[in-house]
């Protein structure tokens, strides 16, 4: 058993790098060529997003992904991967049956090479982030905008500009590092919120995608930061291509644009 793992972007070492005063940078990736891409340039850490629903597949949202999709590009992921932290969606109908039926997606996820899970919710999922992380699965969960959520909510739009809604999002934050998590994204909330949200949790660190400049992290869809995804993009997107001739080169851009806190700007915040 090889337990050299010093090289290793290490979940430990993500928690602290608030206290180093370093900004975590993360992307999303799908496939063993993009891993390996996105961290040689650097990326922290990289999300198997159920956004492949979208980007890969061509979908109108990101519920049709299934688990064994989610495995596949999982494992894929991994085999590019030999550094940065690697991060799986929960897919949607995966977990919000209970706690068991999350742990055993859980496990499918990490027995592919996922060293985190993510999953989306509100206050409601607590009891079983705590499932989860009480069983050694690190969890990262995701409020504000939430996708999986959108015919509910009624849509992708900024969520938390009423006091009401703002409310409950730093209150989800909150129990969910009360049960556990380790990260929490922030997803399409408004600057202020997002820093409130920062501030409050003392554990727990948030990564925003069009949550302002100051989360401990950001992170993109990473054919959104490349300029790949046709159409219209959100607000919070900036194109790293613009510019550029070279994949690397424009992920090494974001990467040192998290970093340094130029990016996002306040034409990418709400
Ligand atoms: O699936 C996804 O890509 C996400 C975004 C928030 C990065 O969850």
């Amino acid at each position: 058993m090889n337990w050299e793992q010093s090289a290793r972007v290490t979940l430990p070492g993500l928690l602290k790098m608030r206290v180093a005063g370093e900004r975590i940078a993360m992307l999303t990736a799908y496939d063993a060529s993009f891993a390996a891409l996105l961290e040689r340039a650097g990326v922290d850490a990289m999300l198997v997003g159920d956004s492949l629903g979208m980007v890969v597949k061509g979908g109108r949202d990101t519920l049709a992904v299934s688990l064994e999709e989610a495995c596949y590009h999982t494992r894929c992921v991994a085999a590019g991967a030999g550094r940065a932290l690697v991060i799986a969606d929960l897919p949607f109908g995966s977990y919000q049956a209970g706690p068991e039926q999350a742990m055993g997606a859980a496990a499918r996820l990490m027995a592919s090479g996922a060293q985190m899970v993510k999953l989306e919710g509100g206050e409601a999922m607590a009891a079983t982030v705590r499932f989860l992380t009480e069983r050694g699965v690190p969890v990262c969960a995701h409020t504000g905008l939430m996708p999986q959520a959108v015919y509910q909510t009624g849509g992708y739009r900024v969520r938390g500009k009423s006091e009401g809604e703002a409310d409950a999002i730093r209150r989800s934050a909150l129990v969910f590092e009360a049960a556990g998590a380790a990260l929490v994204f922030l997803e399409c909330v408004p600057r202020g919120l997002g820093k409130l949200v920062t501030e409050s949790l003392k554990r727990a660190r948030t990564v925003g995608i069009g949550a302002g400049p100051d989360c401990d992290g950001q992170i993109l869809v990473c054919y959104d930061a490349l300029g790949i995804t046709p159409g219209q993009l959100p607000r919070f997107v900036r194109n790293f291509m613009d510019g550029m001739g070279v994949l690397e080169d424009a992920v090494r851009r974001y990467v040192s644009a998290v970093k340094s806190g130029e990016f996002p700007a306040a034409e990418h915040s709400y």
